[in-house]
């Protein structure tokens, strides 16, 4: 596949047509507005600025890499003739909608579909299609361009050589896919995450820890584990018999509740949205986009010790 096509240069839009770009695949971006595209060719050009500092890339890498995207705000040369068309429009589902209505107009009957949303399901997204065996969902996580794992969900409808071609895509640009066997709302990092998080918001409102708290804990423990040992390899490690007994003594005192925390609803309520306001369970009076540099920052060096253990890991396989 070499023809890619991103549909929306938002937050995630820019990070996946990035990746494209460093993987060597010339890749279209699509937005509505030329300020939008500004702005993601922009933010490109800052990711890939650091990654050279940081010695990821070289300056003429990054040269190439930016090279190969092409930017746009017509919808219909966008997408007439790509292979792979990546949707990263926002969360409404007419738009969504829409958008695969009027792409499907002009595209040949071989392009794949995927979209990047995180609560659609496929036959609702594919409600107008004619062609909903070319759909699929390919969910990344926010920054899209370090974060490595994507969900791969596919449908009843999906066509299986579909879901290779998109596995097989998304090794390329260096992601690790996870291919779920069957649709479910929230697939499987946002279920896991919403059922700690559900947690860790009783423990605040039992008053048992703050947030910032709850934040140390979990950075020093399971932050730090996950990166290389996963929670079920963890079990393992620990002893099976130990789980069953610490699962045995705590479920049945965890919370349970279907409904969002009423602090949660005031916050929202009274605008205390995280680093968009300036204030959420931390106050960040104007340094919220520092953070999130220093959070990328981070990211980064993760991904460049994670990148270098898995290289060092295939060197010894193939020296077996
Ligand atoms: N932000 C996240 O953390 C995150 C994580 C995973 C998945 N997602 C999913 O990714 C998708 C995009 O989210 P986002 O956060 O990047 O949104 P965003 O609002 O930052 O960006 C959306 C982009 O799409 C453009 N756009 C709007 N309507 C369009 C149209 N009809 N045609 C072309 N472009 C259009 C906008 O101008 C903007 O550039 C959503 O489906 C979202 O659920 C977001």
């Amino acid at each position: 596949m070499e023809n890619i096509t991103v549909l929306g240069a938002g937050v995630m839009g820019h990070g996946v047509a990035q990746l494209f770009a460093t993987a060597g695949i010339n890749v279209h971006i699509q937005a509505r507005r030329e300020s939008s595209l500004e702005k993601a060719r922009e933010l490109m050009t800052n990711n890939l600025k650091v990654m050279v500092e940081k010695e990821m890339l070289s300056t003429s890498d990054m040269e190439q890499a930016l090279a190969r995207v092409t930017y746009t705000t017509n919808l219909l040369e966008a997408v007439q003739n790509a292979d792979f068309i990546l949707e990263s429009i926002p969360e409404v589902l007419e738009q969504k909608q829409n958008i695969y209505e009027i792409i499907e107009s002009v595209i040949s009957d071989k392009t794949i579909i995927s979209s990047n949303t995180s609560t659609f399901p496929l036959k609702e997204l594919t409600q107008r299609t004619k062609h909903p065996e070319r759909f699929i969902i390919t969910h990344f996580f926010n920054p899209p361009q370090l974060v490595p794992i994507v969900e791969i969900v596919k449908f009843d409808k999906t066509d299986e050589n579909i879901v290779n071609k998109t596995y097989d895509l998304m090794k390329k640009i260096r992601k690790s896919p996870v291919v779920l066997k069957k649709e479910i709302p929230g697939f499987i990092v946002n279920r896991v995450q919403v059922a700690m998080l559900r947690e860790a918001f009783h423990l605040i409102e039992m008053g048992v820890a703050t947030a910032e708290d709850i934040d140390i804990a979990m950075k020093g423990s399971m932050g730090f584990k996950w990166a290389f040992c996963g929670p079920m390899e963890s079990q393992d490690l620990a002893g099976l018999q130990t789980t069953k007994s610490m699962v045995e003594k705590i479920m049945e005192d965890l919370s349970n509740t279907r409904e969002v925390p009423s602090f949660l609803k005031e916050m929202v309520e009274n605008d205390q949205l995280g680093i968009r306001t300036n204030q959420g369970f931390y106050n960040y009076d104007d340094h919220g986009e520092q953070a999130i540099h220093t959070r990328d920052d981070h990211f980064l060096d993760l991904l460049k010790l994670q990148n270098s253990k898995e290289n060092k890991s295939k060197i010894i396989s193939s020296s077996k």
